[in-house]
């Protein structure tokens, strides 16, 4: 029986009936619906609208319906079932009779689902966090591991100046841990519990929604009934969130492919992330990046589809609603096997520290070093611009870096040049003399290390006090 059939004469066109429903994809929250329930029949006989016996049939069989689905998935094929709210209630009703139905009293289908997807989202955000902490702890790592190797920066993809390979590697980290706060704060402001909210505009019965939210972990029942049954915010802001992150993952993959081409040879592929071609049998491709790149387009169109879709809907529920769900199980999946495999990806790559570093010293990548160590004698800095360009004219001219220059040259050109100039051009005092917070100098990335560790633990904390 439909959970509405009551006022309509005839039946619906077949097509548009299978068309229209949800369960096919929402048969994903039967945990959620099944929890959401098991809270809802609690404050039902907290109101006495089921008696003590009623609530253990109900409870009974809504745990037998989950351990049913968990051993046998073929429970879940039904070709009648609406949505996953009606799928649960025939199930009810097929397992305990007409005692099932009063599961539904004074509840709407509009309440339901924003709770369920509430609590799906918070799942998964919990995952995320945890694979997050993963993929930062192998960063971290990695850098730790590259100790004071050095390679060369890039603005407008021309060498610019060199840094730590473990500053370069931090880089990510910031990005990622941005993303561990976003969706943690996402998490937040979604831990309130929609029951109790009716259709619209409250339940007709006077539920104890306060013992409901915390029934199922909320912090609070939502304040307002039109909001709660219509809101999707919390949708938003995590596929927001995971496109963020899908941004980040992805320039992440487009630069390692980049750096992995013979071109520049700084990483070495690991077999295990990579396929070949079926033509060309020397090839090694790098397939995993390049996933992760295209991927990460799904996490903005699923971010774009939810958005557009809420932004012309006049309050409160509307059966649009029921279009969101779909991006929202697309991003949640496919951004945790993203994190999956950047991560797997992370412990196998190599880097080629020799190319990195011989890089690293040519191409006048000290030249900014050098303009400060003119300024550093009381060269105004505009004019020490001028001269160190003028040297590196002159070095492009003879084949040599501004470290092969004799002094006597180098004094053509200014009068401030001396012998310390050699030493203050060298990688290691290049590298130093970028000593601020955020900066690579080898001890600030040192610092920039620990402080990341330290953030890793509060991560893992974190993730571990929801689990
Ligand atoms: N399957 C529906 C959805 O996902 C559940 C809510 C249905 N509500 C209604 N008034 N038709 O949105």
């Amino acid at each position: 029986m439909k959970m509405w059939s009551g006022r309509f004469r005839q039946p619906l066109d077949p097509d548009f009936e299978r068309w229209q429903r949800s369960f096919p994809f929402d048969k994903q929250l039967l945990k959620q619906e099944l929890a959401a329930s098991a809270a809802y029949a609690n404050a039902l006989a907290g109101i006495a609208v089921l008696s003590s016996v009623e609530l253990e049939q109900i409870t009974a069989a809504l745990r037998a319906i989950g351990d049913e689905a968990g051993s046998n998935p073929a429970l879940l094929q039904d070709d009648e079932a609406e949505d996953i709210h009606h799928f649960v209630e025939k199930q009810l009703v097929s397992r305990i009779g007409e005692v099932g139905y009063k599961l539904h009293s004074g509840r709407s289908r509009n309440e339901q689902i924003a709770t369920d997807l509430r609590l799906y989202i918070r799942a998964q955000i919990d995952a995320a966090l945890t694979s997050l902490a993963d993929l930062m702890e192998i960063f971290v790592q990695r850098a730790t591991d590259a100790g004071d190797r050095t390679m060369p920066s890039y603005t407008h993809l021309q060498r610019a100046e060199p840094v730590l390979v473990a500053h370069w590697l931090l880089a990510y980290f910031e990005m990622l841990a941005r993303d561990a706060d976003r969706l943690a704060d996402c998490r937040k402001r979604l831990n309130v519990c929609p029951l109790g909210s009716g259709a619209i505009a409250g339940s007709t019965l006077s539920l104890d929604r306060k013992s409901i939210a915390k029934k199922l972990s909320f912090d609070s029942p939502t304040a307002n009934s039109m909001d709660a049954t219509s809101d999707r915010d919390f949708a938003i802001e995590f596929l927001q969130a995971l496109s963020v992150l899908g941004v980040h993952l992805s320039r992440w993959s487009e630069e390692l492919i980049i750096f992995c081409t013979q071109e520049f040879g700084f990483v070495k592929l690991p077999e295990s992330y990579s396929t070949g071609s079926s033509a060309m049998p020397q090839k090694q491709n790098p397939d995993a990046l390049e996933l992760i790149r295209a991927k990460s387009a799904r996490l903005i169109a699923n971010a774009n589809s939810v958005t557009i879709n809420m932004k012309g809907l006049p309050l409160a529920y509307n059966k649009d609603l029921q279009e969101t769900q779909q991006p929202i199980f697309d991003s949640a999946i496919t951004a945790l096997s993203m994190l999956q495999h950047a991560t797997g990806f992370m412990r196998e790559v190599q880097f080629d520290f020799a190319v990195m570093e011989a890089a690293a010293q040519s191409h006048f990548m000290n030249a900014f070093a050098a303009a400060t160590y003119l300024a550093s004698k009381g060269v105004p800095f505009r004019r020490a611009h001028e001269i160190i360009g003028a040297a590196v004219r002159l070095c492009m001219d003879k084949g040599c870096e501004l470290q092969g220059l004799p002094l006597t040259e180098l004094q053509g050109l200014h009068p401030a040049f001396a012998q310390d100039f050699y030493s203050a051009v060298q990688l290691n005092a290049v590298l130093d003399c970028h000593d601020v917070i955020g900066g690579t100098a080898r001890a600030r990335v040192k610092q920039a290390l620990a402080a990341a560790s330290q953030r890793i633990s509060q991560f893992k904390g974190e993730a571990h006090a929801h689990a």
